[in-house]
C-alpha cells in the first residue's frame, strides 16, 4: 500500500517517481509504461505466479506485480534478456493446455492471445505440444468451465473469494496436473451465479470461464484487441481500468440473425 513518500527509481535508463510502498507494476503504469502481465486484474490482491512480469531490480530477476518499488532501485525492464523469459512463458502456456484459437469464444479478446500477438510469437517453438486430457463442467445452467483454455492464473480464485465472498473456485492437484476445480462435485453444485464478479469478462483472461448465451458477441476486426494491442490503455496513459470494461458488445441472435443493436454498417454484407 502506497504511503505517498514519493521516491526516485530508474527504468531502463529513465527516470521516474513513484510513491513508497507502490508496486514497480502500479508505479511504472502511473509512467505509462506497460509491463505485461497475466495473473495480475485491477482490484485483485495480487498473486506473482505466472512471471510475465518479470523485470530484473538491481541484478535479480523479481515479479513487478508484486515487488515492492524502492528508492534508487535500478530496473531492466525492456532488455533483450527479460522480453525473452517473458516470452517464453507465454510460448509455454500455449504448448501446456490445449489452445485452438479459430474457434475459441474468446479469441480476439484473449489476453493470452493478444500478449503473444504483442511480443510477436506467431509460430509453434520446439517445446512439445502435451496435449493434456482436461474435463470441461458444462453442468451449470448459465456458465461452464473448459479448464482446456485454463493458464492457472487465479483471477477466479481470488475474485470469487475475496469480490463475491464464496470460494467457488480452488486449484486442485499439484504439478502437471494441477487444474482450477470447483467447491463441489461440479459447477452446479456450487454458489456461483452469473452475476458473481468472478464470471464476469474482466477476470479470466482466457476463454476458460464461459457464460453461456453469450459467445462471440463482438465480429471480427471489432473485438477488444483487434486493433488495440494489450497495454495500450496503459501506454495511452488512459486509466488502468479493467480491460473487461473496453469490449463492446454484441449479442449474436442464436438464429443467426442480427440484433438491432449492431451498427449495421460494420456487417459484411456478403453473405456467401
Ligand atoms: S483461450 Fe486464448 S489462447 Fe487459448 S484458444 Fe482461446 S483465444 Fe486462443
Ligand atoms: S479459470 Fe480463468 S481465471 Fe481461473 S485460473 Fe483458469 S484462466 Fe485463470
Ligand atoms: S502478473 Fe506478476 S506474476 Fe503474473
Amino acid at each position: 500500500m502506497s504511503d505517498n513518500k514519493k521516491i526516485t527509481l530508474t527504468i531502463d535508463g529513465k527516470t521516474i517517481q513513484a510513491e513508497s510502498g507502490q508496486s514497480i507494476m502500479n508505479a511504472c503504469d502511473a509512467q505509462g509504461i506497460y509491463i505485461p502481465r497475466l495473473c495480475d486484474s485491477t482490484g485483485l490482491v495480487p498473486q506473482g505466479s505466472c512471471r510475465v512480469c518479470s523485470v530484473k531490480v538491481n541484478g535479480r530477476v523479481v515479479a513487478a506485480c508484486t515487488q515492492p518499488a524502492e528508492d534508487g532501485a535500478n530496473i531492466e525492464h525492456e532488455s533483450d534478456e527479460i522480453q525473452g523469459y517473458r516470452k517464453d512463458l507465454v510460448r509455454m502456456l500455449f504448448h501446456e493446455g490445449n489452445h485452438l484459437c479459430p474457434i475459441c469464444e474468446a479469441s480476439g479478446r484473449c489476453e493470452l492471445q493478444a500478449m503473444a500477438y504483442r511480443f510477436g510469437i506467431s509460430q509453434a517453438t520446439t517445446y512439445p505440444y502435451l496435449q493434456p486430457v482436461r474435463p470441461v463442467d458444462a453442468s451449470h445452467p448459465d456458465i461452464a468451465l473448459d479448464n482446456n483454455r485454463c493458464i492457472l492464473c487465479g483471477r477466479c480464485i481470488r475474485a470469487s473469494r475475496d469480490v463475491d465472498g464464496k470460494n467457488v473456485f480452488e486449484y486442485v492437484g499439484r504439478g502437471i496436473h494441477k487444474r482450477i476445480g470447483v467447491n463441489g462435485d461440479c459447477l452446479a453444485d456450487t454458489n456461483a451465479d452469473l452475476n458473481d464478479y468472478a464470471m464476469s469478462l474482466e477476470v479470466c483472461p482466457v476463454g476458460c470461464i464461459i457464460r453461456k448465451g453469450e459467445g462471440f458477441f463482438s465480429p471480427v476486426g471489432e473485438r477488444q484487441y483487434d486493433s488495440d494491442k494489450i497495454g495500450s490503455n496503459i501506454e495511452n496513459h488512459t486509466a488502468h481500468s479493467s480491460l473487461g470494461k473496453l469490449i463492446k458488445v454484441h449479442q449474436i441472435d442464436p438464429n443467426d440473425a442480427i440484433h438491432d443493436d449492431i451498427d449495421q454498417s460494420n456487417v459484411n454484407e456478403d453473405k456467401s
